[in-house]
């Protein structure tokens, strides 16, 4: 099938590269024309597994193309991906004007008979809402169809999620329309759940502020465990092996971060508000996890001997989680952040994101390697889980710091070796 992909972000860029692999033609948009130009080249901007090679296969075979501007890849397409941003608002809300200028550009190109697909995470209602502001701005076809067809992966998994899903889900009044989207995945093998659109856009939701409530819930678990000599890594485990808990998030950390968890659960919260219900259950989600960044704050603090002035600070990670370049909503970044603010130097190294954090935290000490973060440190804070993080010359750090103190607030590193090698160790939940 032709499809049009708007939108070359890490949803649609691996929804594109995806769906060229699958045997479909694609041609995908940005406005941004630098990041189209790279794309061209098969210069891929974001760290994803495996999605070069498959933006590769893809412009040798022809079969993906990037272009600028939505209404040129809409033109020739018969169904149109929405992948654009939809961030948090001043409200809390999905800020829906990424969405609403793109159907606004397509509505004069789209053909009759597409199929516009909402990939992006929106509210309840903004199927309808596409589908007025098509037909507002010139999409006269009577037979253009909307549908929501939510995405689940991961970034840093970002393509193995979309060739191998748990399920796809897709919203559409228009059983035609809904069969047609369920065509493109004809390869893929994963349950399909066809069902109305409102359903589908809170199935999306529910999932990520689902995913978020066990995190939190983990967190404050580790809390307790902390105040009553338990060892979180235990309960966790004895946790998990119940089927009906499963052993999946529940790791304890410095609290959830990136583009979607705190967003998706703001719009969640305000979705319910607008509609009479107070749900205090996911506003004690949000609350857990605005202290738990606190928390491992104060940890770090309480290492360094209470004060932060004067006082040095190597931090090993400051992307939100291990295996993508992501920065947005990053737990490591706002504790980097206040750190400095509460007047600590902070020495930091991230094996992805290091330049790009500079731009965003300029007082920060980027540093070449793991080594040099920790040289002069009073304390080292080990805010994101790099794998390479575990493997280190720990006596070498040691060596190298002024007074050698751990925060591991990923809990990646074994307590009793470190606390064996000389280091003041300090984990989440742990004894
Ligand atoms: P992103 O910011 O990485 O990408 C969005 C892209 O859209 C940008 O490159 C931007 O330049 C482009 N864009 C904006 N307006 C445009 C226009 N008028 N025409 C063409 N291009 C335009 O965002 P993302 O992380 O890919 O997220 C996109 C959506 O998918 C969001 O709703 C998000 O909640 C949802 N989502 C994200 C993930 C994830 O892991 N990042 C997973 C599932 C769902
Ligand atoms: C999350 C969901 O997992 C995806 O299914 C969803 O599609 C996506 O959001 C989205 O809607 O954008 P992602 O944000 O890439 O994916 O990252 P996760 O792996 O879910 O991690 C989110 C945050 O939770 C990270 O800060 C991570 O460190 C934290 N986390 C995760 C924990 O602290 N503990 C855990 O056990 C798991």
């Amino acid at each position: 099938m032709h499809i049009a992909v708007i939108g070359a972000g890490y949803v649609g860029l691996t929804t594109a590269a995806c769906f060229a692999h699958l045997g479909h033609d694609v041609v995908c948009a940005d406005i941004d024309e630098e990041r189209v130009a790279r794309l061209n080249k098969g210069e891929v901007p974001i760290l994803e597994k495996g999605l070069p090679e498959l933006v590769g296969e893809g412009l040798a075979s022809r079969r993906l193309r990037f272009v600028t501007g939505a209404a040129r890849a809409a033109r020739e397409a018969e169904i149109v991906y929405l992948c654009v941003q939809t961030p948090q608002s001043e409200t809390g809300a999905a800020d829906l004007s990424f969405i609403e200028a793109v159907a606004r550009e397509i509505a004069p190109a789209v053909r009759p008979g597409t199929v516009v697909v909402n990939k992006s995470t929106v509210p309840v209602g903004t199927t309808r809402f596409v589908q007025r502001v098509l037909s507002e701005s010139g999409a006269a076809h009577d037979d253009i169809s909307v549908a929501s067809n939510p995405e689940f992966l991961r970034e840093g998994q970002a393509v193995q999620d979309f060739l191998h899903p748990d399920r796809i889900v897709i919203g559409c009044e228009q059983p035609g329309a809904a069969v047609r989207v369920s065509e493109l995945y004809s390869s893929v093998q994963a349950p399909v759940l066809v069902t109305d659109p409102a359903s589908a856009e809170m199935i999306k939701y529910a999932s990520n502020a689902f995913l978020a409530s066990k995190i939190s819930f983990i967190n404050a678990i580790a809390n307790v465990c902390e105040a009553v000599d338990a060892d979180i890594r235990e309960v966790a485990i004895g946790m998990g092996y119940d089927a009906r808990i499963g052993f999946q998030f529940l790791h304890p950390g410095p609290g959830y971060g990136g583009s979607c968890f705190p967003k998706d659960v703001a719009a969640l919260l305000h979705t319910a508000r607008s509609a009479g219900y107070d749900f205090g259950l996911l506003s004690g989600v949000e609350e857990v996890n605005r202290e738990q960044h606190e928390r491992i704050t104060e940890k770090i603090t309480r290492a360094a001997g209470g004060a932060l002035s004067d006082v040095v600070i190597g931090v090993w990670g400051l992307t939100f989680k291990a295996e993508t370049d992501d920065l947005r909503d990053s737990p490591a970044l706002a504790i980097s952040r206040r750190l400095i603010e509460a007047g600590a130097t902070v020495r930091a190294y991230d094996p992805a994101a290091g330049d790009a954090a500079q731009r965003l935290a300029p007082q920060l000490e980027i540093c070449a390697d793991a080594y040099e973060a920790a040289t002069g440190a009073d304390v080292v804070a080990l805010l994101t889980e790099w794998d390479l993080f575990r493997w280190l010359d720990f006596p070498r750090v040691r060596d190298s710091m002024r007074r050698p103190a751990m925060v591991d607030a990923r809990n990646l590193l074994d307590p009793a070796a470190m606390r064996r090698l000389g280091f003041a160790y300090e984990g989440v939940g742990r004894r």
